[in-house]
């Protein structure tokens, strides 16, 4: 039996959706690029930075937290796309980014965990005030037990240090903990670290080319529920 099930938050339990319909209305015939391209932009950077500082003593010295990330990312794709934009467009979008919608499924199943006294958690790369943003305007406040965020170390997912809080935070064994993530690399890096794993495949893509599979795949975090029934 597992003793915290901890979940991603961006794409997971939140639906980012809504970025690229927003960004749609705002670039007629762009969205789904530009919701492509600041994703991958996003993540990059988060890699660039964790990477460049191979000491890490005390989180990267080149750390940007996730909002600014995110912020330079929209950025980097507007511009790479030739799309001209004031502060309201980059605005509204970012916007959007801080209050997403959970998935329909997320509520009931963190609601079942509940029920059934298991302990949940959020690790994300984003930082505490977005989360929060994001938790709240879902609605979900009430149906997590913690929202760790990797900002109190200064380096991002998926360093093995960023994995290490879940433990710090619950004072268990990797393999008690099933981590859930809709991004495949995500649920690589967890796998690597010791955790048990469910990759939520929302988007019907390939497994990673590399290293180990996930313990379980399913389509929608229902998986979960079926994960712990068995
Ligand atoms: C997160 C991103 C990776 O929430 O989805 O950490």
């Amino acid at each position: 039996m597992f003793k915290a099930i901890v979940f991603d938050a961006y794409g997971t339990l939140f639906d980012v959706y809504s970025i690229g319909t927003l960004a749609e209305s705002l670039f007629p015939g762009h969205g789904a690029q530009i919701a492509t391209l600041w994703r991958d932009k996003q993540i990059e950077y988060t890699r660039l930075i964790t990477m460049s500082d191979p000491n890490e003593t005390g989180g990267s010295r080149y750390y940007q937290d996730f909002w600014e990330l995110t912020r330079a990312a929209l950025q980097y794709a507007l511009i790479k796309f030739d799309l001209p934009h004031g502060p309201s467009s980059e605005e509204a979008l970012m916007a959007q980014y801080a209050k997403l919608a959970a998935f329909a499924e997320c509520r009931p199943v963190l609601l079942q965990l509940r029920e059934r006294g298991i302990k949940t958690a959020i690790l994300s790369n984003g930082n505490t005030e977005m989360l929060h943003s994001a938790v709240t305007s879902a609605g979900l406040s009430d149906v997590l037990d913690q929202v760790i965020s990797v900002d109190s170390i200064r380096i991002f997912k998926t360093s093995p240090k960023s994995y290490q809080l879940v433990l710090e935070a619950f004072s268990v064994e990797p393999r008690e903990v099933l981590f859930v993530s809709s991004n495949c690399w995500d649920v690589l890096g967890a796998t690597w670290f010791g955790f048990t794993t469910l990759w939520v495949n929302r988007q019907k893509l390939p497994q990673e080319r590399i290293g180990p599979p996930p313990d379980y795949i399913g389509h929608d975090l229902s998986m979960v529920m079926q994960v712990v029934a068995s």
